[in-house]
């Protein structure tokens, strides 16, 4: 703080919802700047668990703004189930406001997500389906619509009338068989932008003078470094840019705010979706990963991800493409009862030897892990973990703190904040 910009390191699913809502306690404003329901951001409190995915994590503190900056893109009957489904649960969910430059998820931003998922074949990169790929290419396209369009019955209607036809060809041209009916979509979409008008403001404006006035804004990544649009595993990520200079884009702010940056590295690693991953593992170890704390399945399609150990190749380009001052490294939990925990160095392709993150997808599918073992840790209960981190740093395994130091001093910073299960009590740092 003032202004902290958390971005995941790996391939999203880092716990970035858990670390942002633990941040958000000292934060007057958290601010959502790219991606869109694809996110899945987990946070517990108390017993009861939310997952996320358009509405920002700060959400549950009353005394906390969230925004929802230009650089996101909303399906707007989704963002409203998560309102009514927040509030339902007893939080009055007034701390919100939509930019009126974030553009708008249509019905046909869906369709055509999977009719392009479908004749991409090998190309494709198993997205969510949440029409988050068609969305960026209509912004870039100039045919987006956006939540001022939303809001505004007259424009609404006027640019559906002239891009309902075009998606309609596209949609024929790419074999699918949906018929739109612009009309229909008016009548739907007028509708949601009636409801959620109280919330779209011109966020920009708004952020720049809750900066300039000293309050602590948190800017909150979604997805993860190796997804983004231009330093992440093309074609294999998501359409948005998910580094940490995204921020000032995706909201509106000036980048000499952004003061501090926070990466969050889970203690292994784990994708959903297709692609290279070259320290993938499968049999024992894989499952112990994917079962132990049971959480090991996407936020927002529940498939079972792939995991493998931590790479510290992919995080040491994450440190250099986000500019990152400290780390966050979570679920160390879930690595203990493992008798050996190892951490990519570097990696080895053709008796050569690969020091950093190839563009090419070719030349990563050929990639081969080199490793450093360690001594594991044991399995401990959740309230073990919460009497450590009630204690610190110091009180972790001897194991652990091995661990995060070689982390620490390969790749040169600090690892701020220690998590060891959902809650926000088994967290340690700042
Ligand atoms: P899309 O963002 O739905 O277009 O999906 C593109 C790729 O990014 C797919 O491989 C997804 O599984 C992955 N992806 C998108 N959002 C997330 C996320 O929040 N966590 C993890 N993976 C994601
Ligand atoms: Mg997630």
């Amino acid at each position: 703080m003032p202004a902290t910009v958390a971005v995941g390191t790996q391939f999203g699913d880092e716990g970035k919802g858990k670390i942002i809502d633990f941040l958000a306690d000292r934060a007057d404003v958290v601010v959502r700047f790219q991606g869109g329901a694809n996110a899945g951001h987990t946070v517990q409190v108390g017993d009861e668990l939310y997952a996320f995915h358009l509405l920002p994590s700060g959400v549950l503190r009353k005394r906390t703004m969230n925004v929802i900056g230009n650089g996101v893109v909303i399906e707007p009957a989704q963002l409203l189930k998560e309102i009514e489904e927040t509030r339902s649960r007893g939080h009055p969910v007034k701390n919100l406001r939509i930019s009126d430059r974030a553009h708008v998820v249509m019905p046909y931003h869906k369709t055509l997500d999977g009719l392009e998922e479908t004749l991409k074949g090998n190309l494709s990169a198993g997205t969510t389906l949440r029409g988050i790929g068609p969305a960026f290419e209509d912004k870039v396209g100039r045919f987006g619509i956006r939540m001022c369009d939303l809001i505004d019955p007259d424009v609404l209607r006027a640019k559906l009338d002239k891009i309902v036809p075009i998606k309609q060809r596209m949609i024929e041209a790419y074999g699918g068989a949906e018929r739109l009916d612009a009309q229909a979509l008016f009548t739907e979409h007028a509708a949601y932008g009636e409801r959620l008008a109280p919330y779209v403001d011109d966020t920009s404006v708004w952020l720049d003078a809750a900066l300039k006035g000293g309050k602590r804004v948190l800017f909150e990544g979604a997805q993860g470094t190796h997804l983004c649009i231009d330093h992440g595993v093309y074609p294999f990520g998501t359409s948005s840019n998910c580094v940490a200079g995204a921020a000032t884009i995706g909201a509106g702010v000036g980048p000499q705010y952004l003061t501090d940056v926070l990466g969050v590295a889970k203690g292994f690693t784990s994708r959903v979706g297709a692609g290279p991953f070259p320290t993938e593992l499968e049999g024992p170890v894989a499952e112990h990963l994917r079962e132990r704390g049971g959480g090991e399945y996407g936020t927002t399609t529940r498939r079972p991800r792939r995991v493998g150990w931590i790479d510290l190749v992919m995080l040491r380009m994450a440190v250099r493409v986000n500019g990152l001052t400290g780390l966050a490294v979570t679920k160390l939990d879930v690595l203990g009862g493992l008798e050996r925990v190892r951490a990519c160095v570097r990696y080895r392709s053709d008796g050569e030897s690969i020091k950093e993150f190839p563009a090419s997808m070719r030349i990563l599918s050929e990639c081969g892990p080199v490793y450093r073992e360690f001594k594991g840790w044991p399995d401990l209960s959740e309230a073990e973990w919460i009497e450590i981190a009630k204690k610190g740093r110091r009180a972790l395994p001897e194991a652990t703190r091995k661990y995060l130091g070689f982390i620490e001093s390969t790749l040169r910073i600090p690892v701020r904040i220690v998590s060891v299960g959902r809650s926000r009590a088994a967290t340690m740092g700042r």
